[in-house]
């Protein structure tokens, strides 16, 4: 470590002026530690503290003023010990420090002993001494949406060509907005942005990709939330990344959603979080056969935004070697796409997708809404469903194909992507997409051999079937009214006696609760739980796993069936009570981004599902160990989990699958439901579909 010093000493103290307002990795490495519960609330009565490389004593203040800081109090030590401990032992347990670890503080030393997890502030004199660095954090911005760049909190970093500057509020150091790719050309595949000499601004959201009246087509942004940033250019020590792409059906969602903010992962946890924007709906997803659209542009990003992470990434402490991409919803598809994407293959180590659609053909029955999701259309198909009636709506009616498209081309974005017709549908392309569906059936060179993770939110189809608009009086017509089917089919499938009926006396609520069920299992569980299957069984995948979380908050909610009945104890909702889980309520479970905390097994599952998810980012599955927790502190989290015998283990498709359920007991460890269909699908995969 003492070299670091030197050149710290000798690039930038003897520059300090000019530093000092524009902090910057180039003489330290530098960790934000915050040890945080999840609980927003309480964030008030935590603070952080920022981690430098060694520096002697006569310098170690003048290495926090970089950051606007000053060395790190004993008061503030004595009156935050427990924080304290628990960030200083996690730093001890990833060998980031002896297991017995000087440090400087303000006017003097702490000791921090791993093997009695204690503190303590010894007398030591000597000027040779150099000992890494404990500076205050006083930035109190806790969420997305009040963190703010601000003369004080800033950070410079140099990557690759460029220089960013982004800021850091009390969780992580976050960079917002960083452009991964040029400007890009309406229907042309997106490439690497291409500046260079540029100082970033990465201090605000970029623009979302146009949609519903608002956006615009320069939107290949990307955000990035990190713990660490190290000194340029060690690559030593990075730390595993998850790459979110969000959901929205193709047509709407940007990478700057508060849901997807990887603010409290990057502390929680110690990733790298990162967002991006890819493009949607006509703008993104247009082909047109026989010419020179032919479609995935949104695809094309998701690409190129990961080549942008690996050849960056490093510079913001992300290792580019262990990148996790995770999605939901549509994001979940496009996970499905790159898992069998030959550019994209290689570029990933490991594969979460949260609620992916599909259904119909997969399954050998008819399709419905969801089965362009996992089955992808050819582009001639897909130019029946949205080609010549986008022209049209846009006026573009020239007799010849080149002159509509030149008349396409001119059209507004805004308006295009609000046309009553718009293209939002994965082509194979024969480049980005070459098979009509990812290959599971055997182990093959086309599909990502990497851990896997697909799974549900238990009532995902509950936001894709409609609650009866009038009370019925029977499950008959409850089912007909829920998911516009005849008479005759929702007779056979009651008379199936795959769909239990749940009678709490309120016929329509418990009709649509067996809707809820077969829409939930032809547009999700069928098609996740087979990909899983089919892939443990054919060793596709490296390892798969499912999951199905019946704890969840809001989400996608057309049918006003999500929120957990109200009360005056539980004005948020009492999650003991029924609700459905629907359509990306799960969210802010895994992504640690829950901000109402409706009973306190909520804080609890957020801790816990968020934990499974990371530890798979880091480790490739989802059990963290006990040493980690108990590094951590995380003690709450082993006290519920480890109730009755060992830690609580999300299985392997070769083992039962499991369900998350809180409080986690013995009795609540139970399997998840099967997919209704499932003999059939599994059949169908391992059958190569026949
Ligand atoms: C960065 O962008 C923000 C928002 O546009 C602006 O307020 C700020 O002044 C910019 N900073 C610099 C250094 O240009
Ligand atoms: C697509 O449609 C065109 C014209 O309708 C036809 O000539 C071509 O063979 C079709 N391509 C495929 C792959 O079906
Ligand atoms: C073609 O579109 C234009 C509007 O852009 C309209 O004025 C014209 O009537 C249309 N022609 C036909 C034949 O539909
Ligand atoms: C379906 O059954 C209901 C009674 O449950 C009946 O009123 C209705 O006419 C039937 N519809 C058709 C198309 O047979
Ligand atoms: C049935 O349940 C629904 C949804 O909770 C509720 O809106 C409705 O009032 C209930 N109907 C009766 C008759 O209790
Ligand atoms: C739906 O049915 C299941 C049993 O299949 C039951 O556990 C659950 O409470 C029901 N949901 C609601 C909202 O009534
Ligand atoms: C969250 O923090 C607040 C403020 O410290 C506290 O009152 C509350 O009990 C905490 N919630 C849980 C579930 O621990
Ligand atoms: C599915 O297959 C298993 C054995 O492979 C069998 O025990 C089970 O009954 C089947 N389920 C259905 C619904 O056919």
């Amino acid at each position: 470590m003492a070299p670091r010093s030197s050149i710290w000493l000798a690039s930038c103290l003897s520059v300090s002026l000019s530093i000092a307002t524009s902090p910057s990795n180039f003489g330290s490495s530098v960790t934000l530690l915050y040890q945080n519960n999840l609980n927003v609330t309480d964030d008030p009565n935590h603070v952080g503290f920022l981690m430098l490389d060694e520096f002697g004593e006569n310098d170690a203040g003048a290495a926090c003023e970089i950051f606007n800081e000053g060395l790190l109090p004993k008061s503030v030590i004595e009156s935050h010990s427990a924080d304290i401990i628990s960030s200083l032992s996690y730093v001890a347990w990833a060998g980031r420090a002896d297991l017995f670890q000087l440090y400087f503080i303000d006017e003097g030393v702490l000791g921090y002993n791993h093997l009695t997890q204690q503190l303590s502030f010894p007398q030591i004199i000597d000027p040779e001494l150099k000992l890494p660095v404990l500076c205050t954090q006083s930035d109190t911005a806790n969420t997305p949406g009040n963190a703010k760049a601000t003369t004080t909190n800033q950070i410079q970093i140099a990557s690759g060509k460029n220089t960013y500057v982004g800021f850091r509020n009390q969780k992580s150091f976050r960079f917002l907005g960083i452009p991964y790719a040029n400007v890009p050309q309406r229907w042309v595949y997106s490439n690497l942005y291409s500046g260079t000499g540029q100082t970033i601004n990465a201090t605000e959201y970029g623009s979302q990709c146009a949609q519903g009246g608002s956006g615009s087509e320069n939107c290949l942004f990307l955000n990035i939330q990190t713990p660490y940033i190290p000194l340029q250019g060690d690559t030593s020590d990075l730390r595993p990344v998850m790459f979110w792409i969000h959901g929205g059906g193709f047509t709407g969602g940007t990478g700057a959603d508060q849901l997807s903010d990887g603010g409290n992962l990057a502390s929680r946890e110690d990733i790298v979080v990162v967002t991006i924007n890819y493009r949607l709906s006509t703008l993104g997803f247009l082909a047109i056969p026989g010419t020179k659209i032919t479609g995935n542009y949104g695809i094309s990003d998701q690409i190129t935004a990961l080549e942008w992470v690996i050849e960056n990434i490093a510079s913001f402490g992300g290792d580019p070697n262990q990148i996790t991409i995770n999605g939901e919803s549509a994001g979940a598809s496009s996970v499905r796409v790159l898992l069998g994407s030959p550019p994209a293959i290689g570029k990933f180590q490991g594969a979460i997708a949260m609620s992916n659609l599909g259904g119909g053909v997969d399954l050998g029955i008819n399709g419905d809404y969801a089965t362009t999701y996992s089955s992808y259309d050819t582009a001639n198909f897909s130019f029946s469903q949205a080609g010549q009636q986008i022209f049209q709506e846009a006026g573009c009616n020239q007799t010849v194909l080149a002159d509509k498209i030149t008349c396409l081309k001119a059209y507004p974005a805004l308006k295009l992507v609000g046309l009553s017709t718009v293209a939002r549908y994965v082509v194979q392309d024969g480049h980005y997409v070459n098979t009509e569906e990812l290959n599971v059936v055997e182990r093959n060179p086309g599909t990502a051999h990497v851990p896997v993770i697909f799974g549900i939110a238990a009532n995902d189809g509950a936001s894709f079937s409609t609650y009866p608009t009038t009370p019925v009086t029977t499950q008959l017509d409850g089912i007909v009214a829920s998911l516009g089917v005849s008479n005759s089919t929702a007779q056979s499938i009651i008379n199936s006696g795959l769909f239990p009926y749940h009678d709490t006396g309120n016929v329509t609520l418990d009709s649509f609760n067996v809707s809820q069920r077969i829409a939930t299992d032809i547009q999700f569980r069928c098609i996740d739980q087979a990909t899983m299957y089919a892939a443990s069984q054919s060793d596709a995948f490296d390892s798969s796993y499912f999951y199905q979380i019946d704890r969840t908050i809001n989400g996608y909610d057309p049918n006003n069936v999500g929120v957990a009945p109200k009360s005056a104890a539980f004005p948020n909702g009492n999650p003991k009570l029924p609700y459905f889980n629907v359509h990306g309520a799960d969210m802010p479970f895994v992504l640690a981004t829950l901000s109402t905390i409706r009973d306190p097994n909520d804080l609890f599952a957020q801790q816990v599902i968020s934990g499974y998810f990371a530890e798979f980012v880091k480790s490739g599955q989802p059990n963290p160990s006990l040493s980690y927790l108990r590094a951590r502190g995380y003690t709450k989290t082993i006290e519920n989990a480890v109730t009755t015998g060992p830690w609580l283990e999300v299985q392997g498709t070769q083992g039962p699958i499991r369900r998350l359920d809180f409080p986690a007991t013995a009795d609540s460890f139970v399997d998840v439901p099967q997919c209704a269909f499932l003999n059939y699908s599994l059949s169908y995969y391992l059958d190569g579909g026949k």
